[in-house]
């Protein structure tokens, strides 16, 4: 069951360079191994959270994780410890080849990778269901397929504390499968947002609701996501 608090989010507000208001005020505590699910219709603000979470974005407020503040000059280590999923794989795959990608983070040197972080990114692709995408070129692949290597590089880190931006949104119902019991069995600090409510009760402790920008709801998966009227008002 969760233990300590590992991730304090304090006040945090985000206002994009054209004036977009996309968080207010969002505070929240997620312990350690919790599974928290952040729901909420598009443009609440979930995928701009989790990007501030991992510094990619820098707003006003406060954010710790593990016991460091997140913010310039902390990067490295935070990014040593949260692994991140984009909602976008275009976003995160960035080697010409599939294994050099999903490897990139495990190997210092690509021109010699090591055999061990080769058949690692070969069982995780595997088990994905796209085993056979290993040698292909990273741009040629179809969405959902891209979804899966970006998955893969993350995965294959073992990050102490993953953020996954709608995880499951375009795989096929295999992949989609594999990856909730994976999920589930890695007893891990995670925070994945998603449309998928079958999903957020399926791996879930927690589920915060998020609205224009701030925080609707917060509580037990189970009691957030019987409330019919609560996800009705706010377009779920
Ligand atoms: N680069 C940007 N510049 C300006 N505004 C942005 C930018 N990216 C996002 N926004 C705005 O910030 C708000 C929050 O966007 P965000 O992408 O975090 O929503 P979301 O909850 O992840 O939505 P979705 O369910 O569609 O993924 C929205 O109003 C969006 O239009
Ligand atoms: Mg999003």
């Amino acid at each position: 069951m969760p233990g300590a608090e590992i991730i304090e989010v304090n006040n945090l507000s985000y206002r994009f360079p054209d004036g977009t208001q996309a968080l207010h005020q969002v505070s929240l505590r997620v312990r350690e191994k919790e599974r928290v699910a952040v729901i909420g219709p598009n443009g609440a603000g979930k995928s701009t959270l989790l990007l501030l979470l991992d510094g990619l974005l820098a707003g006003e407020g406060r954010i710790k994780i593990l016991g460091t503040e997140v913010g310039r000059g902390n990067l490295t280590h935070i990014r040593s410890k949260v692994g991140l999923v984009f909602q976008d794989p275009d976003d995160q795959l960035f080697m010409p080849s599939v294994l050099d990608d999903v490897i990139y983070g495990l190997c210092a040197k690509i021109k010699s990778p090591d055999p061990e972080a080769i058949e690692k990114a070969r069982e995780i692709l595997r088990q994905l269901n796209a085993e056979a995408l290993l040698n292909r070129s990273t741009m040629s692949l179809s969405l959902g397929e891209k979804k899966k290597v970006a998955l893969a590089g993350v995965l294959i880190m073992e990050p102490e504390v993953l953020l996954l931006d709608e995880p499951t949104s375009g795989l096929d119902p295999a992949a989609r499968r594999w990856l909730i019991s994976y999920l589930s069995g890695l007893n891990r600090t995670m925070i994945f947002t998603t449309h998928n409510l079958e999903l957020a009760s399926r791996l879930a402790h927690r589920v915060i609701l998020l609205n224009a920008g701030r925080v609707v709801a917060d509580g037990p998966a189970a009691e957030i996501l019987s409330d019919e009227k609560l996800l009705l008002d706010n377009g779920l």
